[in-house]
């Protein structure tokens, strides 16, 4: 431990090169901690801190008196399904508002796509057809907007739709006084609510075991007849047959997927070649190294203060 660190934190990813991925910022955002990678053959009962995306299962044993887990994103669903998780450690989420800007332009870019038929140009253009689309052209207040989770990120998404003029709903878990412009709704009968008024569905739920599998056959049977899905919240929300059917029946006109429960999507999957799905590579929107950083520090400021580290989630409800 060097001569001014009185704090250790273990980097445990199976996915990541946490030490490359954060960067020298990080290493001065860590100012007082030591870094280790796990596993860590010291002495592990200094470990007190620990970031970690997609631990591996027994990440945890060895560390006795881990008292935070940081993620390194805005979802915590790969930290809170590791196995050697004790319940008395806090799980500590990234609050960015930059990443919710970033996600918003993202969301924006594919209800537009879908609003203004972009796809339908792009095809066009491929054969060389010159051909207007005249009447189809579509106003922002004629094609409804849910947006599923209404949070640090499906809260600015929802705003920046209102803004733009589209009839925006939202729907959370508890009842909430809602913006200018937003209809919210809540709890399974606000769900089916919801859905019955809906042509474009936005997926800005945390994978829990409540919404795991959520947008499933009943989910776009509800929706107007040639709805639109924007999946980025985590694949495990989606039941991929049941999206297939949806396309091949006219149920849905189209998707654009984000997040798949098998990452990086396998090359033989039907997602790739569907016509009308967009697939991009979980990639919406990055959280930024400033946000990871001031969460780091907030975070072991709290614990030197035996405090509760701000952002933890409740291990509870999964979020
Ligand atoms: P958040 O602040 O925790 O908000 C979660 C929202 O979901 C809250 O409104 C919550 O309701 C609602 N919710 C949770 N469980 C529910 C249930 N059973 N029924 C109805 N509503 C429920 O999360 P966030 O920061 O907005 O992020 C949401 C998710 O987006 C993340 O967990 C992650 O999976 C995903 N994400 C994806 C990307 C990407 O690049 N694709 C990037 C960032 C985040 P209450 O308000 O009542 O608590
Ligand atoms: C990305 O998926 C995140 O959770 O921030």
């Amino acid at each position: 431990m060097n001569a001014i660190a009185d704090m250790r934190c273990v980097l445990v990813s199976k996915s990541l090169d946490l030490r490359r991925y954060l960067g020298p910022q990080f290493a001065h955002a860590a100012d007082q901690v030591e870094i280790v990678s796990h596993p860590h053959e010291g002495s592990a009962a200094d470990v007190r801190l620990a970031v970690a995306w997609h631990p591996p299962d027994d990440a945890f044993e060895r560390y006795p008196n881990l008292k935070a887990v940081c993620s390194i994103g805005a979802g915590v669903d790969n930290i809170l399904a590791c196995p050697s998780l004790r319940p008395d450690i806090d799980v500590i989420r990234v609050v960015d508002p930059a990443q919710a800007q970033m996600m918003s332009s993202f969301v924006i870019w594919h209800v537009i796509g879908h609003q203004r038929c972009f796809a339908t140009y792009q095809a066009q253009q491929r054969e060389q057809r010159w051909r207007r689309l005249g009447l189809g052209q579509r106003r922002a207040q004629d094609m409804p907007v849910a947006i599923l989770g209404f949070g640090e990120i499906g809260r600015r998404v929802a705003t920046d739709l209102a803004f733009l003029g589209f009839p925006v709903m939202a729907w959370s878990r508890t009842a909430k006084p809602m913006p200018q412009g937003i209809s919210g709704f809540d709890g399974a009968d606000g769900l089916d609510a919801i859905l019955g008024q809906t042509e474009v569905l936005v997926n800005l739920l945390p994978l829990t075991p409540e919404t795991r599998g959520i947008l499933n056959r009943r989910t776009f049977a509800r929706m107007f007849r040639g709805g639109y899905l924007i999946q980025v919240g985590r694949g495990e929300h989606l039941v991929e047959a049941d999206l297939l059917a949806a396309l091949d029946s006219g149920q849905l006109a189209g998707a654009a997927l984000d997040v798949f429960a098998t990452e990086p999507l396998p090359p033989h999957h039907p997602f790739w070649q569907y016509p009308r799905i967009v697939v991009t590579p979980h990639d919406a929107c990055e959280v930024s190294m400033e946000a990871i950083g001031a969460t780091f520090r907030a975070t072991a400021e709290a614990i030197r203060a035996g405090r509760r580290p701000p952002h933890s989630i409740d291990r509870e409800r999964g979020y």
